[in-house]
Parts: structure tokens; sequence; C-alpha cells
């Protein structure tokens, strides 16, 4: 018999986050948990009882309230939960095409970059073997996307450490508030630099556990699930007509996660991955229907 086994998706509340906890449940057993997190707890908890009536016969559904932003709620959840099998970073600020950058910048680096580094710290030494860690990430997360200079800080750190990466993340932040960081090639459309943050974390973290997780076929990497029709990506593509639901987007990367998607853990570990592939860190992919910012 194999020993009950503990997921835990952030964000998770709706859109693919909500969608990754119940793929994780239906492909679970009895004997396993996910547990469901999120910032509001009414989302949380109806997210979770309706996903529990959805698949009654999966894994059990545990609500906990997180909010990402708080990093000592990060820490002292991976300590309460203890060996973690499968965790999902998932969560992220949403913006707004006519919100200010300025107005933004704080939510969207807390949430998605400096959350990011607090979970790969806090679960990252709780990973049981064979397990996967998987940042949410996105087809804007390679270098390429990046104005080139800026791009060498951004590669800098993700060769480096996770401070370094936070490091950029902060002069990101700094030159947003300062009004400089057009001109200083970060861009005016926060996703980018920080979704780059986010793989180049996912890069700096996982290189140093190499070895090891390989030798336990432990899984640390970054995902990029595709266009899908949320509340989210509607304001920033003007053609979702090959946007996919959260159902389907959360398909494969459940299959990852459960580990039936063959013997992958080498080719991605440390890796930004799509559908079954990498995705180049230098230069990346197309992304098609991107509205002009
Ligand atoms: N949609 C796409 O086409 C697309 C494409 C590529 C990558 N992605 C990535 O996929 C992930 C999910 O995107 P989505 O489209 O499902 O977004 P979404 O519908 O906006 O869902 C984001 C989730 O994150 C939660 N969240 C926000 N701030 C939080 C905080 N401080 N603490 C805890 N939870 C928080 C939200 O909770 P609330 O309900 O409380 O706001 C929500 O549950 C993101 O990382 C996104 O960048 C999406």
């Amino acid at each position: 018999m194999t020993a009950s086994r503990t997921a835990l998706v952030t964000g998770a509340n709706q859109g693919l986050g909500r969608a990754l906890a119940e793929g994780l449940a239906a492909g679970m057993s009895t004997a396993d948990r996910v547990v469901l997190t999120g910032r509001r707890p009414d989302a949380v908890h109806a997210a979770a009882a309706a996903i529990a009536a959805a698949v009654p016969h999966g894994a059990r559904i545990e609500p906990r309230v997180l909010d990402v932003r708080d990093g000592p709620a990060i820490d002292a959840l991976a300590a309460d939960l203890g060996g973690v099998d499968i965790v999902f970073s998932n969560a992220a600020a949403r913006m707004g095409r006519d919100d200010r950058p300025v107005d933004q910048v704080d939510a969207v680096a807390e949430t998605n970059n400096l959350a990011t580094t607090r979970v790969l710290r806090a679960f990252g030494p709780r990973l049981r073997p064979g397990g996967r860690l998987i940042v949410v990430a996105s087809a804007l997360g390679t270098l390429d996307k990046l104005d080139p200079h800026v791009r060498p800080r951004f590669a800098a750190a993700a060769e480096a450490t996770l401070d370094a990466v936070d490091g950029v993340v902060a002069e990101w932040r700094a030159a947003v508030h300062a009004g400089r960081a057009v001109d200083e090639g970060y861009g005016a459309w926060l996703n980018i630099p920080s979704k780059v943050a986010q793989v180049a974390a996912v890069r700096a973290f996982a290189r140093p556990r190499r070895r090891t997780d390989l030798a336990h076929r432990t899984l640390v990497a970054a995902l990029c699930p595709g266009l899908i029709d949320t509340a989210a990506s509607r304001p920033w593509f003007e053609d979702m007509s090959a946007a996919q639901t959260p159902t389907q987007a959360a398909a494969w990367p459940v299959e990852l996660a459960l580990g039936t998607t063959g013997d992958t853990v080498a080719a991605f570990h440390g890796e930004l991955v799509q559908f079954g592939t990498v995705v180049p860190w230098r230069t990346g992919r197309p992304v098609p229907h991107r509205a002009t910012t």
C-alpha cells in the first residue's frame, strides 16, 4: 500500500488553480489530501466544497486560508503540513489594462515573485522523494521577451541564487515606482519581468538540487499552462478563440504532477515546460494573439 500523499495549490479558489486542485483530487486516492489554499476564506471554503461534491471518491480536499503576500504564513503552513508530495505555486495578482503599473507593481511583485521564492524556500526542503514542485509561470517568462538592456540581469540571477532573483525583482519594482521602468528596458507590462523572474527563480533554485533530485525522481520546474480563458487573461488577448478552459489547461500539469507523463524528470528539471516539451529559456516561443499594450 502506498503512503498517503499531500498536494498543495496556491490561489486555488478560481481559475487554473481551482482546476488543478480538482484534477489532483480526481487523480489521487481517498487516502490522500489536496490542500486548497487562497486568500479569501469564503471563496476557499466554497471552492473546496464544490470540488468535494464533484469528486466524491477522490482525495480529501482540505481548505486552508493562505494569503501568499504573507511570507510568515507560507512558512507556517509548510511547517504545519510537514512533508509534501506535490506543490503548485499558482497564485498571481491580476493586472488591469487601464491600471497604472505604479499602482500594481507591489501586488504583482509580492504575489507572483516574492511569494514564489518563499514557496520554493519553504516547501522545497519538505518535498518528499518523487515529489513535484511546480511554479505556474507563462510563455512570457523567457529571456527573449525582455528588452536586451535588462536581459543580462535576469540571466545572471537565474545562474545565481533566489536572493539574487529577489534582488532583480526589487530593482525592477524600484524602477517602476521611480517612473524609470520603460526607459530602463523593463517595459510597461508588469507581467513580462514578473514571469521571467519566476522562471529565473526556478532555475536558480533547481540547479544546486539537481543531482539529488534526479536520484530521487523529484521534479522542480516552471510551467507554461498556455492561454486559458479566465478573467485574468481576457483583457490582454484580442483573440480568445483558441483559449483553453481551466479544466483543459490543468490536464497535462496534473499528469505531470502525478507522474503519469513518463520519465521526464531529467529533461524537465529546472526548466519551463509546456505540453510535454521544454520552452527554451533564452529564445522562448512566440506568444500569439497578444494584445498590443
Ligand atoms: N489565464 C491565462 O491565460 C494564463 C496564461 C499563462 C499563465 N497563467 C498563469 O496561471 C496562473 C493562474 O492564472 P488564472 O488565469 O487562473 O488567474 P486568476 O483567475 O486571476 O486566479 C488567480 C488566483 O490567485 C489568487 N490570488 C491572488 N492574489 C493572491 C494572494 N495574495 N494570496 C493567495 N491567492 C491569491 C486569486 O485569488 P482571489 O480569487 O482571491 O483573487 C485566484 O484564486 C497564474 O500564475 C497566471 O499567471 C495564466
